[in-house]
């Protein structure tokens, strides 16, 4: 038939580095990449937990290193692209799945706003915004070099709708969420088309770094589980799974008229009014 090209999502040869690629939603986009024909660099502190990953990729029959950095040691990342492009010679996509909360800037019932610790808050911006923007700005340099490459951030719902008691990680995926706009029109228009940058919305899964904010320790929601269950047309948290559409959309050549784009998969919870 003519007149059109169908979508193509692989990603085959493709060199992708994952931040949080060691954690709950991280880890299942390591093996869909690599599943997808990437070779994929898992990214994470924790060093034994990234190596077994990327063995059980590999005994799968796909491509993957283990790249243990923090996401806020501009050296140690600095190393990991220098590895990566001694091995692979090439790094054409970064998802930055590295984040998450920290308790003292999570409001707790008895406090208000005045009581929250300002080393808390910092930090919680500095994982969650520089954790994304440094990351960038050393793994898209290869891509920006090449004018070809896709980015894609993992926001959350607190970023654009008010989410109780989480202050500080709120407001660092909204900046998440402003740095993608921003980033993908200062690329499209330095480095052209070919360079992309979105970011997925997701609702809300159960993680390791927010189990204790759904579900208390036999393994029931707590009030605020509840309250998010209740406010999610779907009536349920999401599984790790249900980010690969989306992600791999946003990653492959089968989005490539699409930047700037911060994309909710949420059961149906930031159009949902609660009425
Ligand atoms: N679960 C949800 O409902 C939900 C909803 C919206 C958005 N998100 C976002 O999704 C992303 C993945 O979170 P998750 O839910 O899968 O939680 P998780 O299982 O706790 O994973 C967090 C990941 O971040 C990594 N990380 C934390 N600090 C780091 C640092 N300084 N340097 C490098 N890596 C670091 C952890 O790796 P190491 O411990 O090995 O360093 C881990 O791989 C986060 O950005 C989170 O904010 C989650």
């Amino acid at each position: 038939m003519n007149g059109f090209s169908l979508p193509d999502f692989r990603l085959d040869g493709k060199v992708a580095v994952v931040t949080g690629g060691t954690g709950v939603l991280g880890s299942v986009m390591v093996r869909a990449l690599a599943a997808s024909g990437a070779r994929v660099a898992v990214l994470g502190r924790r060093a034994e937990m990234a190596e077994h990953l990327a063995a059980e990729v590999r005994a799968a029959g796909g491509e993957a290193l283990a790249t243990p950095a923090d996401v806020l040691d501009t050296a140690g990342l600095e190393a990991v692209r220098a590895t990566l492009l001694a091995r692979w010679e090439r790094i054409d996509l970064l998802v930055n799945a590295a984040g998450g909360h920290e308790p003292g800037a999570v409001l707790t019932p008895q406090q208000t706003f005045v009581d929250l610790d300002m080393g808390a808050m910092r930090r919680v911006m500095d994982l969650n915004f520089f954790g994304t923007f440094l990351p960038t700005q050393v793994f898209a340099a290869p891509m920006a070099a090449r004018s070809a490459g896709s980015i894609v951030n993992i926001s959350s719902m607190a970023a654009s709708q008010a989410v109780t008691r989480v202050a500080g990680y709120s407001a660092a995926k909204a900046a998440i969420d402003n740095l993608t706009r921003w980033l993908a029109v200062t690329v499209a228009r330095q480095h052209g088309p070919g360079l992309r940058v979105n970011a997925i919305a997701p609702g809300f899964f159960v993680a390791e770094q927010n189990r204790a904010l759904l579900l208390d320790g036999d393994g029931n929601l707590t009030e605020r589980g509840e309250a998010i269950i209740r406010n999610t047309p779907m009536e349920r948290f999401g599984e790790p799974d249900e980010l690969l559409g989306a992600l791999l959309w946003l990653l492959s050549d089968a989005s490539r008229f699409v930047t700037g784009a911060v994309v909710p998969v949420d059961g149906g919870f930031s159009v949902f009014s609660g009425v």
